[in-house]
Parts: C-alpha cells; structure tokens; sequence
C-alpha cells in the first residue's frame, strides 16, 4: 500500500517528502481553506515541492455544481504547473461529479471520486472512470458504522470484475487505520502528518534509543 499526504500545509508535505515515504499529496476545501492560502497558489507549490508522486489531488470547489461548471474548473487546474501530469481532479461524488468524471477520464486526466460512503458509489465512480475513489473510512466510525469494512468491500469488488480504480482509504484517523486498510487491500491510504509520526513512533523503540544512549555514556571512548 502507497502512502499520500492529506494536507494542504506546505511544511508537512516537504517533511513527509524528505524521508521518501510518500507517493502523492490528496487536498479539499476545508484542508485549503485551513491554510489560508490561495487554492491555485497552494496547489502550484505543492506540485513543485513534490515532483516525484504519482498525484496531487486539487479538489473543484463546492460552488461547482454542475458537470460543464467542474469540467471548467478543472480545465483551470490542469494549466496551474503547466500540464503537470500528477494534477488530479478530485471530484465530488454526484451524477455531476460522475459526467465529469467520465470526461475527464476520456481526456487522460486523472481523477479522484471523493466522499464515498458505499460499495455502490466506488462501483458507479470506477466504472465513470476514476482513477482512484476516496472511502472516507473515519466519518463512517464517528457514525458507529465499520469504515474498514467499507475498504475491505470495496476492495473485493474490484478484484472480482478486474476494475483497475485504486482505491484511496481517506479520512484516517489513527495507525490501526493505517494497518487495517493495508491488510484490507487499499491501494493507498491518504493520511495526516500526525499519523506518519505516530506510525513512527514505538514506546520500546523510544525505550531502545534511550538504554544505547545510557550504555554509550559507558562505552570507553
Ligand atoms: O481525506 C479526507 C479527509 O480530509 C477527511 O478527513 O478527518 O475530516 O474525516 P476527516
């Protein structure tokens, strides 16, 4: 499973970039809107602090409601770094959504079908032709429904009819989400910069560190 960053904050990108875990960075308006920086500007610099990812997810903004209005958007944000080939459009999941989905796709863009909720939505979004769908697993447990099983069935069904959408399990809260969505067979988890350091971290690990740098104080020198 390939791991994204899911932020729009510049600094947390470039960390999590330097130590060479992340395939690719996934936005929305409230993460852009956390910043308070201009989206376009903000997508432009994240694109350029991360050449190396299959993607970058910009978002078409809530105002877009119809299929003509996203597709305009996102003829917008393609041109924001020049044709870069890791723009992705993400797009909300609506039958609008869905069209532009599916023109985009015809046109090579790559996309992403955001706030997925049930097997059905990823089936529709994956054969609209997304690159990738985006389970948002962790408002599915604040509703005391099983976020992970949503992966999990999801997951299956693309392997039982060879759809080729990856599957982005968003919405991750903490490591065990991480390692469950693994097992479950997401493609990629998007996660905060929180949770990679807390994926980091290990009491005992901390323990260890500590005990050799006691020890060394005892080694001759
Ligand atoms: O990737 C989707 C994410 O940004 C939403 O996460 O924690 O607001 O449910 P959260």
């Amino acid at each position: 499973m390939k791991l994204f960053i899911d932020t729009a904050n510049l600094e947390d990108i470039r960390k999590a970039y330097r130590i060479g875990v992340l395939s690719g960075v996934t936005t929305n308006p409230s993460l852009v809107a956390k910043e308070g920086v201009k989206f376009e500007d903000r997508i432009a610099e994240i694109l350029q602090a991360v050449p190396e990812v299959e993607s970058v997810s910009a978002e078409v903004t809530p105002d877009a409601v119809t299929a003509e209005e996203m597709i305009a958007q996102a003829n917008e944000l393609i041109k924001i770094n020049n044709n870069d080939k890791n723009i992705t459009i993400k797009l909300p999941m609506t039958l609008a959504g869905l069209e532009a989905c599916r023109y985009l796709s015809r046109k090579g863009v790559k996309t992403n079908v955001t706030l997925i909720f049930t097997v059905n939505q990823a089936l529709l979004a994956a054969r609209a032709g997304a690159t990738y769908v985006s389970p948002f697993l962790g408002r599915l447990d604040d509703i005391s429904e099983d976020g992970v099983q949503l992966v999990t069935r999801v997951a299956e069904l693309f392997r039982v009819h060879n759809l080729d959408t990856q599957i982005i399990a968003a919405s991750v809260r903490h490591p065990d989400h991480v390692t469950r969505v693994a097992l479950a067979g997401a493609h990629i988890a998007t996660v905060p910069f929180s949770v990679i350091e807390q994926l980091v971290k290990h009491p005992l690990t901390d323990q260890g560190l500590e005990k050799f740098a006691a020890d060394w104080k005892k080694a001759i020198q």
